[in-house]
């Protein structure tokens, strides 16, 4: 029996999870859900973003879904992001974001790239200090260990794929010892894994124009915590924006699914959250933690139907709720 942890948190977390759910209980029809708790709304309730319990069912159940959570901008005494926190005590260390064209949603039919991101360190390790009272510290740690372990997921990726490049995307020129490890560590995996031939790499401010002027010249881009955050939402725009941009916190024999937007409040509660980036992160979980590529497929394909099918721009308050007719009926 298939079991996962569904953690809606806030905002529109809580309407497009569900949509997801009953699209995968379509594909999985013994598909065990347990709920946890997280997010801003947790904190109020419970006074902690992610409580134990939440972890322990995640560990339990080895996949789960998560909608999206609300964050302060400013801090907030005990809180921490409860992405962040799940992805560090679950040591879900790399995340898998693809960017592809979609039938009348994106505005170029060639992309299909694929993010990874180091999901553990650099700038994330959230350790931040005042030095004086005019000078702010931020640390980043880049370590060989958690650069070979995204290489290794690099060559798996491109295995499954069949990718005809692999880009590196760093900045050594101006951090040569922390992109400078990066970068090596990830060379090294890559060519003991045979795929020298095709490594590639960029400074990450060409990377970024690049991805705008000639996306279709990338496949599998591999790259440090922040850059590939940034990364990812650009790139997304060719998918169409954050309502079609899925991914996966990929960790060892567990994986957390979760769409890249936030908890968009300024929707919450209209009906207009598009669904797709969660469903679609839910065939991330089915194509590479559960290794169900047919339903995988599947899936993606009806979702593909769908929008040749059916404009999703002009649904307004019915976009969530008819998103999921359709998408039912196309299953
Ligand atoms: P956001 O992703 O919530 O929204 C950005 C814009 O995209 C908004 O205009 C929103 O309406 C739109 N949008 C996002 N998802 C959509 C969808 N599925 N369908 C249609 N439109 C969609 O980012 P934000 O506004 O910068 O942040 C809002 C809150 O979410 C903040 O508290 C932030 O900290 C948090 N956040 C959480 C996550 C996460 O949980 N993983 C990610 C990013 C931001
Ligand atoms: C993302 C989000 C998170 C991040 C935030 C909400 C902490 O932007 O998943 O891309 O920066 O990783
Ligand atoms: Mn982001």
């Amino acid at each position: 029996m298939t079991r996962l942890c569904v953690i809606l948190g806030d905002g529109i977390g809580q309407e497009v999870v569900p949509t997801a759910i009953r699209v995968l209980e379509r594909l999985l029809p013994d598909l065990q859900i347990v709920e946890a708790e997280a997010g801003w709304g947790c904190f109020e309730r419970h006074g902690q973003s992610v409580p134990e319990e939440t972890l322990q069912r995640m560990r339990e159940c080895g996949a789960g879904l998560f909608g999206a959570v609300s964050s302060p901008s400013k801090q907030v005494e005990g809180y921490r992001s409860a992405i962040l926190t799940l992805r560090q005590c679950l040591e879900l260390n790399v995340n898998l974001r693809p960017v592809r064209s979609w039938p009348q949603v994106s505005s170029r039919a060639d992309v299909d790239l694929l993010i990874l991101r180091e999901n553990s360190e650099g700038l994330y390790i959230g350790r931040e200090h005042m030095q004086s009272a005019d000078l702010a510290v931020a640390e980043r740690h880049i370590s060989r260990q958690a650069s070979e372990h995204i290489a290794q997921r690099a060559a798996e990726v491109a295995g499954l794929r069949a990718s005809r490049r692999i880009t590196l995307v760093h900045k050594a020129n101006v951090l040569p010892l922390t992109c400078g490890l990066f970068r090596d560590s990830c060379r090294q995996v890559l060519a003991t894994a045979g795929l020298n031939n095709i490594v590639d790499e960029r400074l990450v401010d060409v990377a970024a124009l690049q991805l705008v002027e000639s996306p279709d010249n990338f496949d599998l881009l591999v790259t440090t915590n922040l850059f590939g955050d940034i990364l990812s939402d650009l790139a997304s725009h060719w998918s169409g924006g954050l309502g079609m941009a899925p991914s996966l916190n990929w960790g060892q024999g567990i994986a957390l699914a979760e769409p890249v937007h936030g908890s968009a409040p300024d929707i919450a509660g209209t009906g207009k959250a598009n669904p797709l980036a969660a469903i679609l992160s839910s065939a991330l979980l089915l194509r590479y933690h559960w290794r169900a590529a047919a339903l995988a497929d599947q899936l993606e394909s009806a979702v593909e139907r769908l929008l040749a099918e059916v404009s999703i721009t002009e649904m307004g308050c019915e976009t969530t709720q008819r998103i999921e007719q359709e998408l039912l009926r196309r299953l």
